[in-house]
């Protein structure tokens, strides 16, 4: 299996560029077979969970050809409402075909899908809106058997579930009717998603806010959409420079999207300046004198994003003081902790769901474990503070998220590299 291997503190200088992102690319490739005709969708992360859903879609008959971060989805020949089981396994993210089947089909049959080790991950909640919707749910040896076609009307969700929002969203966008989806999440990537399917002739308003109506329309046509920029790598790239006390560039970015993570980032005693090039906005980090610890609470958004949480606890364990860590999304996010500790990290796991950092410490490299996308970054943050050699195993999940971060680290001065395949 493929390893970092990372020598740290090395200085990092340059510029890290951010791809599209993969929380708005995994629910726009799906939601392209609502259309009779085909979309192109460009600044698509190459990363594994994008292949694996290319892949499932596929497996339902949809046309895809990749060209260097474009797809070309010609969605003629879709004609199956089972999409392949043991793919939708590996990809938590795979719920949110569910929507489309029910609006193309009124049929959709699966799995409980996959995904990382961060929590239970259930789909009530999807199963709930589906159910307000009018569709018939049965489960039969592990596998969901949904039919019927949604119908519009008011939905209100259980929680602020982005993918279960989303489904909400691509459920309704055919239905015949006005359907208002409250208590719905306001990721920006959902506002992406609204902005494919108005593109393709929906009719949505609201994306973006908890309250989002939706005229449905008879049909919709394949369009051309560009994904926005991936927040969450540009925030781990944002705090693995401030974590290393380096100058880096990174972006596109659009800052809107980081306000409270900047917010967070300036109170410890980070210096971030926002800079345009080109039209496009970039992060520049400035050197910065000691860190101090400042506490967190993950929240939906506009709140400090829970993908985040773990890169930021490692910048912690560099801040002098001490930090609370309150993690109010998952229940299983603090995976990545175990390792920290035994590279000299000090924190203290109070329940599920907070940890208390004491900073500064030293960190020193040594082998170690990637268990989850997010909580892999937060390892090779550390490796790249860590006084030397660091081995990070687990890279499957890092590929799932971030594409090429090896090179990107290693094109700004990082010691890093990958071995094995
Ligand atoms: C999306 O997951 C993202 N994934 C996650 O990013 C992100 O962490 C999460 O939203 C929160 O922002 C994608 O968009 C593909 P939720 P999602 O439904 O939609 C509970 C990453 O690293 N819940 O908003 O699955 C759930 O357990 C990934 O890029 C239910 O109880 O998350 C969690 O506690 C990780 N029942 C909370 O709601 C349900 O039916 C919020 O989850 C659904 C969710």
């Amino acid at each position: 299996m493929a390893k970092f291997e990372i020598e740290g503190q090395q200085k990092l200088h340059g510029t890290i560029l951010v791809c599209g992102a993969k929380n708005a690319a995994l629910k726009i490739l799906p939601a392209s077979i609502l259309a009779d005709s085909p979309s192109e969708i460009s600044n698509i992360p190459n990363i594994s969970d994008i292949s694996v859903m290319i892949d499932i879609l596929r497996s339902i008959g949809a046309k895809i050809e990749t060209q260097d971060h474009v797809a070309t989805i010609d969605p003629g020949n879709v004609d199956s409402h089972k999409p392949d089981t043991d793919l939708m396994k590996h990809l938590r993210g795979s719920i949110v075909l569910i929507g489309p089947l029910l609006a193309k089909f009124g049929h959709a049959e699966f799995s409980q899908p996959g995904g990382c080790l961060i929590g239970a991950r259930p789909i009530d909640d999807h199963l709930d809106i589906f159910r307000q919707m009018g569709i018939k749910i049965s489960l039969k040896n592990g596998k969901y058997t949904l039919v019927g076609k949604p119908k519009s009307g008011d939905i209100v969700l259980n929680k602020l579930s982005v993918t279960a929002t989303e489904n909400a969203i691509m459920a309704a966008v055919l239905s015949p009717g006005i359907t208002c989806i409250h208590v719905a999440a306001a990721e920006p990537e959902i506002a992406d998603l609204a902005d494919f399917l108005n593109k393709m002739g929906a009719k949505i308003s609201g994306a973006g806010t908890h309250d989002i109506t939706i005229e449905g329309v008879t049909k919709l046509h394949g369009t051309k959409h560009d994904v926005l920029p991936d927040r969450v790598e540009a925030g781990t790239y944002l705090i693995a420079a401030i974590a290393t006390n380096s100058e880096l560039k990174i972006g596109p970015i659009i800052p809107n999207h980081l306000n409270i993570v900047l917010k967070k980032l300036q109170a410890c005693g980070a210096r971030i300046e926002i800079i345009d090039q080109n039209g496009q906005k970039y992060f520049q980090t400035r050197k910065h004198k000691e860190l101090k610890a400042v506490d967190i609470d993950t929240r939906t958004y506009p709140g400090f994003p829970t993908d985040l949480q773990s890169p930021f606890v490692t910048l912690m364990t560099q801040a002098q003081g001490k930090s609370q860590i309150f993690e109010t999304i998952f229940e299983g996010r603090f995976l990545y902790l175990e390792e920290l500790l035994t590279m000299g990290a000090k924190a203290e796991i109070v329940s599920p769901h907070i940890v208390n950092v004491s900073g500064k410490t030293a960190l020193r490299g040594k082998e170690i474990f990637s268990r989850d996308i997010r909580g892999g970054a937060a390892l090779v943050i550390a490796a790249l503070v860590a006084k030397g050699k660091t081995i990070i195993n687990g890279l499957e999940f890092i590929d799932r998220g971030y594409e090429s971060m090896d090179q990107k680290l290693k094109a700004v001065g990082a010691n890093i590299k990958r071995i094995g395949d």
